[in-house]
Protein backbone atom coordinates (compact mmCIF):
# COMPACT_ATOMS: atom_id res chain seq x y z
CA UNK A 1 0.00 0.00 0.00
CA UNK A 2 1.07 3.44 -0.91
CA UNK A 3 0.26 6.08 1.65
CA UNK A 4 -0.77 9.92 1.31
CA UNK A 5 1.75 10.17 3.83
CA UNK A 6 4.20 8.81 6.01
CA UNK A 7 5.89 10.45 9.58
CA UNK A 8 9.54 8.61 10.20
CA UNK A 9 11.78 9.11 12.65
CA UNK A 10 10.06 10.87 15.60
CA UNK A 11 10.06 10.05 19.04
CA UNK A 12 6.17 9.02 18.84
CA UNK A 13 4.81 10.24 22.82
CA UNK A 14 1.68 8.31 23.94
CA UNK A 15 0.42 7.93 27.65
CA UNK A 16 1.43 4.41 27.13
CA UNK A 17 5.18 5.12 26.47
CA UNK A 18 7.54 6.75 24.01
CA UNK A 19 9.04 4.87 20.46
CA UNK A 20 11.46 5.48 18.51
CA UNK A 21 11.29 2.34 16.73
CA UNK A 22 7.92 3.27 14.60
CA UNK A 23 6.62 5.09 11.61
CA UNK A 24 3.07 6.44 10.94
CA UNK A 25 1.58 5.58 7.29
CA UNK A 26 -1.52 8.00 6.73
CA UNK A 27 -4.35 7.66 3.92
CA UNK A 28 -7.36 9.91 3.69
CA UNK A 29 -6.89 11.49 6.81
CA UNK A 30 -6.73 8.65 9.21
CA UNK A 31 -4.10 6.55 10.81
CA UNK A 32 -3.64 3.72 8.33
CA UNK A 33 -0.63 1.76 9.64
CA UNK A 34 1.67 2.21 12.96
CA UNK A 35 5.05 -0.37 12.86
CA UNK A 36 8.23 -0.85 12.43
CA UNK A 37 9.75 1.54 9.25
CA UNK A 38 10.81 -1.31 7.67
CA UNK A 39 8.14 -2.67 6.75
CA UNK A 40 5.75 0.03 7.22
CA UNK A 41 6.11 0.32 2.90
CA UNK A 42 5.85 3.83 0.97
CA UNK A 43 4.49 6.93 0.79
CA UNK A 44 3.55 10.43 -1.40
CA UNK A 45 5.50 12.59 0.98
CA UNK A 46 7.82 11.25 3.60
CA UNK A 47 8.34 13.48 6.88
CA UNK A 48 11.59 12.76 8.25
CA UNK A 49 11.17 13.98 11.76
CA UNK A 50 14.82 13.78 12.81
CA UNK A 51 13.77 12.87 16.35
CA UNK A 52 11.46 15.31 16.87
CA UNK A 53 8.07 14.63 19.75
CA UNK A 54 4.98 13.42 17.52
CA UNK A 55 2.39 13.33 20.04
CA UNK A 56 -1.46 12.73 19.33
CA UNK A 57 -3.04 15.81 18.31
CA UNK A 58 -3.10 18.58 21.30
CA UNK A 59 -6.74 19.38 22.08
CA UNK A 60 -7.69 22.64 23.83
CA UNK A 61 -11.13 22.35 25.64
CA UNK A 62 -11.03 25.83 26.81
CA UNK A 63 -10.67 28.42 24.32
CA UNK A 64 -13.04 31.80 24.40
CA UNK A 65 -13.41 32.36 20.23
CA UNK A 66 -15.39 35.36 20.86
CA UNK A 67 -17.47 34.78 17.67
CA UNK A 68 -20.46 35.76 17.28
CA UNK A 69 -20.28 39.25 18.74
CA UNK A 70 -16.62 40.17 20.06
CA UNK A 71 -14.83 39.61 17.02
CA UNK A 72 -13.10 42.93 17.83
CA UNK A 73 -11.49 40.65 20.27
CA UNK A 74 -11.11 37.14 17.91
CA UNK A 75 -13.14 35.22 15.75
CA UNK A 76 -12.40 31.91 14.00
CA UNK A 77 -10.49 32.76 11.89
CA UNK A 78 -7.44 34.10 13.92
CA UNK A 79 -8.43 31.72 16.82
CA UNK A 80 -7.88 28.84 14.79
CA UNK A 81 -5.07 29.98 12.91
CA UNK A 82 -3.43 30.63 16.62
CA UNK A 83 -4.28 26.79 17.40
CA UNK A 84 -2.64 25.45 14.24
CA UNK A 85 0.40 27.42 15.15
CA UNK A 86 0.58 26.67 18.80
CA UNK A 87 0.39 23.11 17.78
CA UNK A 88 -3.23 22.48 18.78
CA UNK A 89 -5.36 20.48 16.15
CA UNK A 90 -8.67 20.63 18.37
CA UNK A 91 -10.18 23.40 20.18
CA UNK A 92 -13.61 23.30 22.03
CA UNK A 93 -15.32 26.97 21.93
CA UNK A 94 -16.71 28.59 25.19
CA UNK A 95 -20.18 29.85 24.86
CA UNK A 96 -19.83 33.70 26.45
CA UNK A 97 -20.41 34.91 23.13
CA UNK A 98 -23.13 37.33 21.88
CA UNK A 99 -25.80 35.77 21.66
CA UNK A 100 -24.84 33.29 24.32
CA UNK A 101 -24.62 29.76 22.60
CA UNK A 102 -27.82 28.85 24.39
CA UNK A 103 -30.02 27.46 22.04
CA UNK A 104 -29.92 24.69 19.39
CA UNK A 105 -30.49 27.60 16.51
CA UNK A 106 -27.50 29.74 18.39
CA UNK A 107 -25.27 26.36 18.44
CA UNK A 108 -26.15 25.69 14.45
CA UNK A 109 -25.09 29.14 14.06
CA UNK A 110 -21.90 28.70 16.10
CA UNK A 111 -20.45 25.27 13.94
CA UNK A 112 -22.11 27.35 10.54
CA UNK A 113 -18.99 30.37 11.06
CA UNK A 114 -17.02 27.32 11.93
CA UNK A 115 -17.42 25.29 9.13
CA UNK A 116 -16.65 28.26 6.95
CA UNK A 117 -13.70 29.80 8.77
CA UNK A 118 -11.95 27.98 11.07
CA UNK A 119 -8.04 25.94 10.21
CA UNK A 120 -8.52 23.11 13.11
CA UNK A 121 -11.58 20.93 14.13
CA UNK A 122 -13.46 21.88 16.78
CA UNK A 123 -16.56 21.50 19.30
CA UNK A 124 -18.62 24.14 21.93
CA UNK A 125 -20.15 24.14 24.81
CA UNK A 126 -23.80 25.59 25.17
CA UNK A 127 -24.28 27.52 28.33
CA UNK A 128 -26.85 26.76 31.26
CA UNK A 129 -28.57 29.87 32.95
CA UNK A 130 -31.66 30.44 34.63
CA UNK A 131 -33.21 30.74 31.17
CA UNK A 132 -32.60 27.53 29.59
CA UNK A 133 -31.42 25.22 32.13
CA UNK A 134 -34.40 22.59 31.51
CA UNK A 135 -33.35 22.53 27.74
CA UNK A 136 -30.84 20.38 28.46
CA UNK A 137 -31.81 17.39 25.90
CA UNK A 138 -32.47 19.27 23.23
CA UNK A 139 -29.20 21.29 22.95
CA UNK A 140 -27.53 18.08 24.00
CA UNK A 141 -29.11 16.56 20.66
CA UNK A 142 -27.86 20.17 18.91
CA UNK A 143 -24.87 17.99 18.88
CA UNK A 144 -22.90 20.42 21.56
CA UNK A 145 -19.92 18.14 23.24
CA UNK A 146 -20.89 19.21 26.99
CA UNK A 147 -22.11 22.36 28.70
CA UNK A 148 -20.92 25.25 30.82
CA UNK A 149 -22.34 26.80 33.45
CA UNK A 150 -21.04 30.21 35.29
CA UNK A 151 -21.05 29.91 38.86
CA UNK A 152 -18.63 33.44 39.40
CA UNK A 153 -19.91 36.09 37.00
CA UNK A 154 -17.03 36.87 34.44
CA UNK A 155 -16.74 38.26 30.93
CA UNK A 156 -20.59 38.31 29.76
CA UNK A 157 -21.86 38.79 32.87
CA UNK A 158 -23.87 35.51 32.87
CA UNK A 159 -25.68 35.05 35.98
CA UNK A 160 -25.49 31.73 37.15
CA UNK A 161 -28.62 29.54 37.94
CA UNK A 162 -29.92 28.91 41.19
CA UNK A 163 -28.68 25.76 42.99
CA UNK A 164 -32.47 24.33 42.39
CA UNK A 165 -32.39 24.85 38.19
CA UNK A 166 -28.21 23.32 38.28
CA UNK A 167 -29.64 20.27 40.43
CA UNK A 168 -32.54 19.51 38.10
CA UNK A 169 -30.17 20.63 34.85
CA UNK A 170 -27.55 17.93 36.54
CA UNK A 171 -30.34 15.54 36.04
CA UNK A 172 -31.27 16.24 32.78
CA UNK A 173 -27.12 16.08 31.76
CA UNK A 174 -26.61 12.86 33.66
CA UNK A 175 -29.53 11.25 31.76
CA UNK A 176 -28.82 12.73 28.64
CA UNK A 177 -24.73 11.41 29.06
CA UNK A 178 -23.67 14.53 28.82
CA UNK A 179 -20.66 16.54 31.16
CA UNK A 180 -21.38 19.81 32.97
CA UNK A 181 -18.45 21.65 33.27
CA UNK A 182 -18.00 25.00 35.40
CA UNK A 183 -16.89 28.28 36.36
CA UNK A 184 -16.21 27.45 39.97
CA UNK A 185 -15.90 30.79 41.85
CA UNK A 186 -18.83 31.34 44.76
CA UNK A 187 -20.56 34.90 43.09
CA UNK A 188 -21.45 36.19 46.60
CA UNK A 189 -17.69 36.06 47.96
CA UNK A 190 -16.45 37.75 44.89
CA UNK A 191 -19.02 40.51 44.83
CA UNK A 192 -18.50 41.42 48.73
CA UNK A 193 -15.00 41.36 48.39
CA UNK A 194 -14.28 43.70 44.75
CA UNK A 195 -16.95 46.25 46.72
CA UNK A 196 -15.24 46.68 50.00
CA UNK A 197 -11.75 46.92 47.88
CA UNK A 198 -13.30 49.29 45.42
CA UNK A 199 -14.65 51.33 48.76
CA UNK A 200 -11.55 50.98 50.43
CA UNK A 201 -9.51 51.78 47.77
CA UNK A 202 -7.73 49.07 47.03
CA UNK A 203 -6.83 49.21 43.06
CA UNK A 204 -3.18 47.75 42.81
CA UNK A 205 -3.37 44.71 40.31
CA UNK A 206 -2.40 41.95 43.34
CA UNK A 207 -5.89 44.02 44.66
CA UNK A 208 -8.15 41.85 41.98
CA UNK A 209 -6.53 38.79 42.60
CA UNK A 210 -7.21 38.89 46.49
CA UNK A 211 -11.01 39.60 45.71
CA UNK A 212 -11.45 36.30 44.65
CA UNK A 213 -9.60 34.12 47.57
CA UNK A 214 -9.59 30.51 47.17
CA UNK A 215 -11.89 30.01 49.46
CA UNK A 216 -14.54 31.28 46.90
CA UNK A 217 -13.26 28.16 44.68
CA UNK A 218 -13.09 25.90 47.11
CA UNK A 219 -16.80 26.43 48.25
CA UNK A 220 -18.02 26.09 44.42
CA UNK A 221 -15.84 22.77 44.07
CA UNK A 222 -17.53 21.01 47.21
CA UNK A 223 -20.84 22.47 45.92
CA UNK A 224 -20.83 21.25 42.40
CA UNK A 225 -19.60 17.78 43.38
CA UNK A 226 -22.30 17.44 46.31
CA UNK A 227 -25.12 18.42 44.03
CA UNK A 228 -23.46 15.93 41.09
CA UNK A 229 -23.01 13.25 43.41
CA UNK A 230 -26.91 13.61 43.94
CA UNK A 231 -28.12 13.92 40.41
CA UNK A 232 -25.42 11.70 39.40
CA UNK A 233 -23.97 13.73 36.98
CA UNK A 234 -20.73 13.86 35.68
CA UNK A 235 -18.89 17.52 35.94
CA UNK A 236 -15.92 19.32 35.28
CA UNK A 237 -14.24 22.17 36.63
CA UNK A 238 -12.73 24.52 34.53
CA UNK A 239 -9.54 26.48 34.97
CA UNK A 240 -8.42 25.25 38.36
CA UNK A 241 -6.07 27.49 39.81
CA UNK A 242 -5.21 25.76 43.48
CA UNK A 243 -3.73 23.53 45.48
CA UNK A 244 -6.82 23.75 47.80
CA UNK A 245 -9.32 22.85 45.13
CA UNK A 246 -7.12 20.10 43.66
CA UNK A 247 -7.42 18.45 47.08
CA UNK A 248 -11.30 18.25 47.01
CA UNK A 249 -11.28 16.80 44.02
CA UNK A 250 -9.30 13.88 44.57
CA UNK A 251 -11.66 13.59 47.94
CA UNK A 252 -14.35 14.09 45.31
CA UNK A 253 -12.73 11.64 43.29
CA UNK A 254 -12.09 9.25 45.94
CA UNK A 255 -15.64 8.93 47.47
CA UNK A 256 -16.92 8.27 43.24
CA UNK A 257 -18.27 11.47 42.15
CA UNK A 258 -17.30 11.69 38.23
CA UNK A 259 -15.62 14.81 38.30
CA UNK A 260 -12.61 15.65 35.48
CA UNK A 261 -10.74 18.82 36.08
CA UNK A 262 -8.21 20.77 34.19
CA UNK A 263 -5.87 23.86 34.50
CA UNK A 264 -4.07 26.06 32.35
CA UNK A 265 -0.09 26.17 31.84
CA UNK A 266 -0.46 30.10 34.11
CA UNK A 267 -1.20 28.30 37.20
CA UNK A 268 1.36 26.03 36.69
CA UNK A 269 4.09 28.57 36.04
CA UNK A 270 3.19 32.22 37.50
CA UNK A 271 2.24 32.63 41.20
CA UNK A 272 0.68 36.09 42.35
CA UNK A 273 4.24 38.00 42.36
CA UNK A 274 3.19 38.34 38.26
CA UNK A 275 0.83 40.92 39.09
CA UNK A 276 3.52 42.79 40.68
CA UNK A 277 6.02 42.39 37.82
CA UNK A 278 3.57 42.42 34.78
CA UNK A 279 0.71 44.19 36.37
CA UNK A 280 -3.22 43.70 34.87
CA UNK A 281 -1.67 42.04 31.97
CA UNK A 282 -1.93 39.08 34.40
CA UNK A 283 -5.24 39.72 35.59
CA UNK A 284 -7.45 36.34 34.90
CA UNK A 285 -10.26 34.50 36.71
CA UNK A 286 -9.74 32.81 38.74
CA UNK A 287 -6.71 34.42 39.54
CA UNK A 288 -3.03 33.05 39.60
CA UNK A 289 -2.45 31.68 43.52
CA UNK A 290 0.22 31.80 45.44
CA UNK A 291 3.61 29.54 45.78
CA UNK A 292 2.12 27.73 48.74
CA UNK A 293 -1.15 26.82 46.33
CA UNK A 294 1.28 26.51 42.96
CA UNK A 295 3.07 24.26 44.78
CA UNK A 296 0.00 21.99 45.84
CA UNK A 297 -1.63 22.16 42.59
CA UNK A 298 1.54 20.82 41.09
CA UNK A 299 1.62 18.08 43.76
CA UNK A 300 -2.10 17.00 43.93
CA UNK A 301 -3.34 17.90 40.97
CA UNK A 302 -0.45 17.29 38.50
CA UNK A 303 0.95 14.18 40.67
CA UNK A 304 -1.82 12.95 42.67
CA UNK A 305 -4.66 12.86 40.00
CA UNK A 306 -6.74 15.78 41.33
CA UNK A 307 -6.50 17.36 37.65
CA UNK A 308 -7.27 15.50 34.49
CA UNK A 309 -6.42 18.08 31.86
CA UNK A 310 -4.79 21.23 30.30
CA UNK A 311 -6.81 23.82 28.77
CA UNK A 312 -5.34 27.76 28.33
CA UNK A 313 -8.98 29.45 28.59
CA UNK A 314 -7.54 31.18 25.65
CA UNK A 315 -9.48 34.71 26.56
CA UNK A 316 -8.64 37.85 24.10
CA UNK A 317 -9.46 41.08 24.91
CA UNK A 318 -8.22 44.32 23.39
CA UNK A 319 -5.32 46.43 24.94
CA UNK A 320 -7.80 49.13 25.28
CA UNK A 321 -10.13 46.85 26.98
CA UNK A 322 -7.43 45.35 29.21
CA UNK A 323 -5.88 49.10 29.69
CA UNK A 324 -2.52 47.70 29.10
CA UNK A 325 -0.94 51.46 28.20
CA UNK A 326 -0.37 51.37 32.14
CA UNK A 327 -0.67 47.89 33.28
CA UNK A 328 -0.03 49.16 36.85
CA UNK A 329 -2.75 51.18 36.84
CA UNK A 330 -6.07 50.84 38.65
CA UNK A 331 -6.87 46.91 38.45
CA UNK A 332 -10.97 48.12 38.35
CA UNK A 333 -10.71 49.58 35.22
CA UNK A 334 -8.87 46.50 33.48
CA UNK A 335 -10.64 43.10 32.09
CA UNK A 336 -9.46 39.41 32.81
CA UNK A 337 -8.12 37.26 30.51
CA UNK A 338 -5.89 36.57 28.83
CA UNK A 339 -4.36 34.25 25.12
CA UNK A 340 -2.83 31.42 25.81
CA UNK A 341 -3.12 28.94 22.81
CA UNK A 342 0.43 30.39 21.22
CA UNK A 343 2.12 28.86 24.46
CA UNK A 344 0.67 26.06 26.33
CA UNK A 345 2.62 23.68 24.08
CA UNK A 346 5.82 25.23 24.90
CA UNK A 347 4.72 25.80 28.52
CA UNK A 348 3.86 22.22 28.58
CA UNK A 349 7.15 21.11 26.30
CA UNK A 350 9.34 23.12 28.73
CA UNK A 351 8.05 21.55 31.97
CA UNK A 352 8.73 18.31 30.05
CA UNK A 353 12.11 18.85 29.82
CA UNK A 354 12.41 20.33 32.94
CA UNK A 355 11.86 16.78 34.15
CA UNK A 356 8.57 18.22 36.06
CA UNK A 357 6.32 16.03 33.64
CA UNK A 358 6.66 12.82 31.76
CA UNK A 359 6.35 13.12 28.02
CA UNK A 360 3.18 10.03 28.65
CA UNK A 361 1.80 12.09 31.26
CA UNK A 362 1.91 15.33 28.77
CA UNK A 363 0.79 13.32 26.11
CA UNK A 364 -2.62 11.66 28.50
CA UNK A 365 -3.33 15.66 29.91
CA UNK A 366 -3.26 17.44 27.08
CA UNK A 367 -4.69 15.13 24.09
CA UNK A 368 -6.14 11.61 25.27
CA UNK A 369 -7.91 13.09 28.67
CA UNK A 370 -9.52 15.99 27.26
CA UNK A 371 -10.86 13.86 24.30
CA UNK A 372 -12.03 11.24 26.81
CA UNK A 373 -13.81 13.61 28.44
CA UNK A 374 -15.69 15.30 26.06
CA UNK A 375 -16.61 12.34 23.91
CA UNK A 376 -14.28 13.02 21.32
CA UNK A 377 -12.46 9.64 22.07
CA UNK A 378 -10.71 8.04 20.30
CA UNK A 379 -11.42 9.90 16.98
CA UNK A 380 -9.09 12.41 18.86
CA UNK A 381 -6.79 12.08 21.63
CA UNK A 382 -4.84 8.68 20.10
CA UNK A 383 -3.09 7.22 17.91
CA UNK A 384 -4.98 4.48 16.99
CA UNK A 385 -5.34 2.60 13.52
CA UNK A 386 -8.67 4.17 12.04
CA UNK A 387 -8.99 7.37 13.98
CA UNK A 388 -8.24 10.93 12.74
CA UNK A 389 -4.33 11.80 11.98
CA UNK A 390 -3.87 14.18 13.95
CA UNK A 391 0.02 15.07 15.57
CA UNK A 392 1.15 17.64 17.16
CA UNK A 393 4.98 17.90 16.35
CA UNK A 394 8.01 19.61 18.70
CA UNK A 395 11.26 19.73 18.88
CA UNK A 396 12.20 19.30 21.86
CA UNK A 397 15.69 21.46 21.61
CA UNK A 398 14.68 24.83 20.56
CA UNK A 399 15.34 27.58 23.47
CA UNK A 400 12.78 30.45 22.25
CA UNK A 401 11.35 33.40 23.96
CA UNK A 402 7.90 33.93 23.36
CA UNK A 403 7.22 37.63 21.41
CA UNK A 404 3.92 39.05 21.28
CA UNK A 405 4.25 40.29 18.16
CA UNK A 406 4.77 36.85 16.33
CA UNK A 407 1.32 35.61 18.04
CA UNK A 408 -1.39 34.75 15.32
CA UNK A 409 -4.33 36.05 17.85
CA UNK A 410 -5.90 39.04 17.52
CA UNK A 411 -5.12 40.05 20.79
CA UNK A 412 -1.49 40.19 21.70
CA UNK A 413 -1.57 40.19 25.60
CA UNK A 414 -0.16 37.36 27.78
CA UNK A 415 1.97 37.22 30.83
CA UNK A 416 4.00 34.56 28.61
CA UNK A 417 5.67 37.22 26.81
CA UNK A 418 9.52 37.66 27.20
CA UNK A 419 9.44 33.81 28.84
CA UNK A 420 11.81 31.70 28.09
CA UNK A 421 10.52 27.92 26.62
CA UNK A 422 12.48 24.87 25.63
CA UNK A 423 10.91 22.76 23.35
CA UNK A 424 8.51 24.47 20.34
CA UNK A 425 5.56 22.95 18.06
CA UNK A 426 7.14 23.02 14.64
CA UNK A 427 4.92 21.47 12.56
CA UNK A 428 0.37 20.79 13.35
CA UNK A 429 -1.67 17.90 11.28
CA UNK A 430 -4.70 17.54 11.20
CA UNK A 431 -6.66 14.61 9.51
CA UNK A 432 -3.65 14.13 7.71
CA UNK A 433 -3.11 17.40 6.64
CA UNK A 434 -0.09 19.80 7.60
CA UNK A 435 -2.07 22.51 8.88
CA UNK A 436 0.75 24.65 10.07
CA UNK A 437 4.43 24.27 9.24
CA UNK A 438 7.81 26.76 8.31
CA UNK A 439 6.29 29.40 10.22
CA UNK A 440 3.24 29.34 7.86
CA UNK A 441 -0.22 28.21 8.41
CA UNK A 442 -0.62 25.82 5.47
CA UNK A 443 -4.60 25.28 5.20
CA UNK A 444 -7.34 27.62 3.97
CA UNK A 445 -10.32 29.12 6.25
CA UNK A 446 -13.10 26.86 6.66
CA UNK A 447 -10.61 23.49 6.55
CA UNK A 448 -11.55 22.83 10.23
CA UNK A 449 -14.61 20.32 10.79
CA UNK A 450 -17.30 19.73 13.31
CA UNK A 451 -16.09 16.97 15.43
CA UNK A 452 -18.79 14.72 16.47
CA UNK A 453 -19.08 14.38 20.20
CA UNK A 454 -20.41 11.00 22.15
CA UNK A 455 -21.37 10.02 25.54
CA UNK A 456 -19.31 12.15 28.13
CA UNK A 457 -19.88 10.21 31.13
CA UNK A 458 -17.36 7.95 31.32
CA UNK A 459 -16.29 7.65 34.11
CA UNK A 460 -13.21 9.38 35.64
CA UNK A 461 -10.55 7.22 36.99
CA UNK A 462 -7.76 8.75 39.46
CA UNK A 463 -4.05 9.11 37.85
CA UNK A 464 -0.88 9.92 39.82
CA UNK A 465 2.03 10.24 39.36
CA UNK A 466 4.08 11.53 36.20
CA UNK A 467 3.74 8.53 33.45
CA UNK A 468 0.79 7.43 34.94
C1 LIG B 1 -12.82 34.69 30.55
C2 LIG B 1 -13.26 35.56 29.39
O1 LIG B 1 -12.69 36.63 29.18
O2 LIG B 1 -14.20 35.18 28.64
N1 LIG B 1 -12.01 35.45 31.43
C3 LIG B 1 -11.18 34.97 32.38
O3 LIG B 1 -10.60 35.77 33.11
N2 LIG B 1 -10.96 33.68 32.54
C4 LIG B 1 -14.03 34.13 31.19
C5 LIG B 1 -13.79 32.93 32.05
O4 LIG B 1 -13.32 31.87 31.60
O5 LIG B 1 -14.09 33.00 33.22
ZN1 LIG C 1 -14.20 30.82 33.56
Amino acid sequence: MVFDSKFENGRVVTPDGVQTDVSIGVSDGTIAAVGEPAELGSADRVIDLDGQYLLPGVIDCHVHVREPGYEHKEDWSTATAAAAAGGVTTLIAMPNTDPMIDSPETIEQVFEIADGSAHVDFQSYAVLTSDNYDQVEPLAEAGVAGFKVFLGTTFGEIEPPDDGELYAAMQDAAAAKRRIGFHEENDEILKHFEAKFKAEGHNDPIAHSHSRPVVAEAEAVSRIMLLADHAECPVHMFHLSSGTGAELVVRGKEDGVNVTAETCPHYLWFTEEVMNEKGNVARVQPPIRNADERERLWETGIYGGGVDCIATDHAPHTDEEKNIGDPFDDTWKSISGFVGLESEVGAMATFASEGRISLEQWAYMHSTRPAQIWGLYPQKGSLQVGTDADFTIVDPDTEWVAKKEDLRSKSKTTPFNDEEFVGKPTMTVVRGAVTYEDGEIQVEEGFGEVVLAGDTTSNAKPRGGPGN
